[in-house]
């Protein structure tokens, strides 16, 4: 048996690799990279495969028995292409099964949309595919928030547009934790998954960040509108536009939805205090 991760390198492909290694040993998981040499430390067969390109992913999906796809970081519209080259090629080849990583949110409601609108669309391709196939939509993950920790202590606050929206956030860990018992048993073939903690507000993350991080900080909700203007200057229109849309969302509530990681991992989602205190540790 051979399972292939796309995108292998980056931070949810090699943790979802580290936890195959761990199930399976690491004769069994290729990582598919854009960019071999970035792949080195994974200390796995590594096989070159960019989305833009079918003919890579003809060739390095070859003997391959089932294949996780990490979802694009491409313009929305590019990105159902570029899933079609890896779904083509998975099909041409002979893998039998397809997992995929897509993403909670709302397909009309925010900024945000187009994104999640891209995603259900391969949602949708890798249903039709013929290959058995899982999905898991992912909650937002909660490390960048920690990584910014300290710009928040130095503006004082967590500020943004989700006022009091609910957000059931997960982890790079989490996920890679579930997404290989999804892979591994045939139970959860034909299934979509949510794959979220407990839902809190921006309130309740900026407490939980108070009390194991030592800051004393406040949470400060500005209107939608503000708050794009504010991180369009600060990262540019594309990505601002995106941020905001993702915290608009949780302002609607999109991201205040019921969790499945329970029935897809086998094991309860850790909370979002004892994810903190892990990262804190590490
Ligand atoms: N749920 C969330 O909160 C959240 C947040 C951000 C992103 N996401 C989604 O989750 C995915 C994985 O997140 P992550 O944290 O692992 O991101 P990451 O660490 O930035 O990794 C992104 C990966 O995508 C690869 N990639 C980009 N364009 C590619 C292409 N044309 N062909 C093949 N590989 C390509 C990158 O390869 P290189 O190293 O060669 O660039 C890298 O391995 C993202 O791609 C995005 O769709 C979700």
């Amino acid at each position: 048996m051979k399972i292939a991760v796309t995108a292998a390198n980056g931070k949810l492909g090699s943790s979802i690799v580290n936890e195959l290694i761990k199930a399976i040993g690491k004769e069994k998981v290729i990582g598919i990279v854009r960019t071999p040499e970035k792949a080195s430390h994974l200390g796995i067969e590594v096989r070159k495969g960019d989305y833009n390109s079918r003919e890579d992913f003809n060739s390095a999906l070859k003997g391959v028995d089932s294949v996780l796809l990490i979802s694009g970081m491409d313009d929305p519209q590019k990105r159902i292409q570029q899933h079609r080259n890896v779904i083509e090629a998975a099909k041409e080849n002979g893998v039998k099964k397809i997992v995929y990583t897509s993403i909670i949110g709302d397909q009309e409601k925010t900024a945000f949309s187009p994104i999640v609108h891209s995603n259900r669309q391969t949602e949708n391709d890798i249903k039709e595919s013929g290959l058995n196939w899982v999905i898991g939509r992912n909650g937002i993950y909660i490390e960048p928030d920690l990584e910014y920790i300290d710009n928040y202590v130095k503006e004082g606050e967590i500020r943004n547009c989700a006022g009091e929206g609910k957000c059931g956030y997960t982890s790079r860990e989490e996920l890679g934790f579930a997404y290989t018992q999804m892979l591994l048993q045939e139970k959860h073939n034909g299934q979509t998954y949510n794959l979220v903690g407990k839902p809190i507000t921006q309130s309740k993350l900026t407490e939980l960040i108070n009390q194991v991080f030592n800051t004393n900080l406040t949470y400060h909700s500005v209107s939608v509108e503000d708050y794009e203007k504010e991180r369009k200057a600060e990262l540019g229109d594309f990505i601002g536009t995106v941020i905001t849309g993702i915290y608009n969302g949780i302002k609607l509530g999109v991201n205040d939805v019921h969790s499945d990681f329970e029935k897809a991992a086998g094991r309860p989602h850790k909370s979002t205090l004892e994810i903190m205190q892990a990262f804190k540790e590490k």
